[in-house]
């Protein structure tokens, strides 16, 4: 063989493997390129190296030399492709790959979103921050005390009846004080706090309750309530009314009709029901009342010194009011065709 179409040879395949090493654009293809050039049976440059022996005796030592430093340059490449591939993968996003090129059109980037509810729940905060409320959280599982008996709901009342509730099984026992339970409301929370913090109080709390109700439009087994609870001195219903009016203006509209409806509540009394008016029908928002001062004196207050309201309201009826969603099934079947949309 030539002396030329040796150095020729030598020089193709130097340029070509440099461009495979170099544009690997990771461990795989280095590695396919590493086995083509540097394959010890039958890499092209253990190839080249056998043409070696076809060139005569006197070009050997020039083409020897040129051979070994090819060989040293395609090494130091691969190396440097190596080391390239292990630093980019440590920080992929300020490192661009061997085959990245920056004047490709970007794919779409889906970003994703809160959940409807948990944007509601936010927007909530809000508005009862800027009325002075501070956000309190309160456990799922909740114990008959705060379910209901400090929220005077005795054991013979129907509220408390295991169709009616999620008892949690593995927590039965013969005694009722310390069965546990899925909480039906949040007014846990405001035992909770009450117990806790001395007057005056003013808190609301965000959180899911669960009741056995079979799903339909308007049902789901669990759901969210906005707990709040005002207590100090001189509390009348007059503020109760104001709060509740002044948050459904803020969240719905300020076109938004409500209105109050007397109710019963065990731990409130005087108790009212809050509706709003949507597609030509009243729909219940929540419940409400003042505090009853059997609740007061169960955490230790004392009904003669401190009044205060509480009221629970939906916070999927909020949301699916403000939305016009007409589905409450549609918020917990996370099709992204449909969460997209908010
Ligand atoms: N806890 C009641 C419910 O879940 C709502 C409520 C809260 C009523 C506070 C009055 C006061 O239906």
């Amino acid at each position: 063989m030539a002396l030329t179409d040796f150095l020729q040879n030598l020089d193709e395949l130097s340029t070509a493997a440099m461009a495979m090493f170099s544009s690997a654009g990771d461990a795989a293809a280095l590695e396919a390129a590493r086995i083509e050039f540097l394959g010890a049976k039958s890499g092209r440059l253990k190839t080249t190296q056998k043409q070696l022996g076809g060139v005569s005796k006197e070009d050997r030592p020039v083409a020897g030399k040129q051979f070994n430093e090819t060989k040293q340059k395609i090494d130091a490449a691969f190396k440097e492709a190596q080391q390239r591939l292990s630093s980019s993968a440590a920080s992929p996003v300020d490192k661009p790959q061997g085959n990245f090129d920056a004047t490709l059109p970007g794919a779409t980037f889906r970003v994703g979103r809160l959940h409807p509810i948990t944007q509601t729940i936010e927007e909530l905060k809000d508005i009862m921050g800027r009325l002075g409320f501070s956000v309190v959280e309160g456990p799922e599982i909740e114990d008959n005390w705060h379910n209901f008996e400090a929220l005077n709901i005795p054991l013979e009342h129907p509220a408390r009846d295991p169709l009616d509730n999620f008892y949690l099984a593995t927590a039965q026992t013969s005694n009722h004080d310390e069965m546990l339970l899925l909480r039906s409301q949040t007014s846990t929370v405001q035992i909770r706090v009450m117990e806790k913090t001395p007057p005056p109080v003013r808190m609301i709390s965000l959180g899911r309750v669960y009741r056995p109700d079979t799903a339909d439009a308007t049902h789901y087994p669990m759901f969210h309530q906005m707990e709040g609870l005002l207590i100090d001195s001189h509390v009348t219903m007059a503020d109760l009314k104001s709060v509740l009016r002044l948050f459904a203006t803020s969240y719905l509209g300020s076109d938004v009709h409500i209105r109050f409806r007397p109710s019963f509540f065990p731990f409130t009394e005087p108790s009212v029901e809050a509706d709003y008016w949507w597609n030509d029908n009243w729909i219940e928002f929540g419940g409400a009342g003042m505090v009853d001062p059997n609740v007061l004196q169960a955490v230790g207050y004392d009904p003669e010194e401190v009044t205060g309201f509480a009221f629970g309201l939906g916070v999927e009826r909020l949301c699916m009011r403000r939305h016009s969603i007409t589905d409450i099934r549609e918020l917990y079947k996370n099709d992204v065709r449909f969460l997209h949309q908010f």
